[in-house]
């Protein structure tokens, strides 16, 4: 079954570089990101993992834990650790999953699609994880799904920006704009009435169009 926005992310038990998990307990009240990477000691994962390790600091700042999955056991992960601290310069302290029985790959729709050609449909190749990110709310809920080829790195600040606007946006009547950041101005949600609005902002906003209201970002 394929997954949603808004579903319920599927809960599991998984093997991890931190013991056992059960997924939704490990996430608590926090946000939680889960994302794959095809295989252990390869370059553009090396970079990634490298990257989130450094980054984890604004996702703390978020209320949001990170996770990390791929199909090699979680031995090979904790050996590759060295190998990200070296060439990366920072040191990955947040679980991965060891997920060598596919379990959680298959869960959330991980793996690539079959080849024509192999005896069950599948090969090394299509048994690896593509790159895929989840940003799973403390409602245990889908927000955010993102999959990207083998051969492109992420970028991950993009996903702390999405996070940003989905807090903004949880906790007050807008939505954010094209290209968005934390302090940009923002559009007011075409569920509020220009009377609600001009309570909510009494000094006004710009409207370019009566369905495009622009204001400052609210704190
Ligand atoms: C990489 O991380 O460099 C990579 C992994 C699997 C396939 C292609 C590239």
């Amino acid at each position: 079954m394929s997954l949603r926005i808004n579903d319920t992310a599927p809960n599991f038990t998984a093997k991890t570089t931190h013991g056992e998990i059960d997924f939704h307990s490990w996430i608590g009240d926090s946000w939680a990101i889960l994302f794959s990477h095809p295989k252990d000691f390869t370059p553009v994962c090396t970079t990634e993992l490298g990257y989130m390790a450094k980054i984890e600091p604004e996702f703390t700042r978020r209320g949001a834990k990170l996770i990390g999955l791929s199909i090699d056991p979680v031995e090979s992960h904790g050996k590759w650790v060295a190998d990200i601290e070296e060439t990366q310069g920072a040191t990955v302290t947040y679980p991965m999953i060891g997920d060598t029985d596919l379990a959680v790959a298959k869960l959330y729709n991980m793996l690539p699609a079959e080849e024509p050609g192999s005896s069950d449909g599948r090969t090394a190749a299509t048994n690896a994880t593509v790159r895929s990110v989840f940003i799973i709310g403390p409602d245990k809920k889908i927000k955010l799904m993102l999959t990207y080829p083998m051969t492109t790195g992420r970028n991950f600040d993009e996903i702390l920006r999405v996070l940003d606007s989905m807090q903004l946006t949880a906790r007050h009547k807008v939505a954010t704009p094209v290209n968005w950041k934390h302090g940009d101005d923002v559009i007011i949600a075409g569920s509020v009435s220009d009377e609600d609005a001009k309570k909510l902002y009494p000094e006004g906003w710009a409207a370019p169009k009566p369905y495009l209201r622009i204001v400052k970002q609210p704190r």
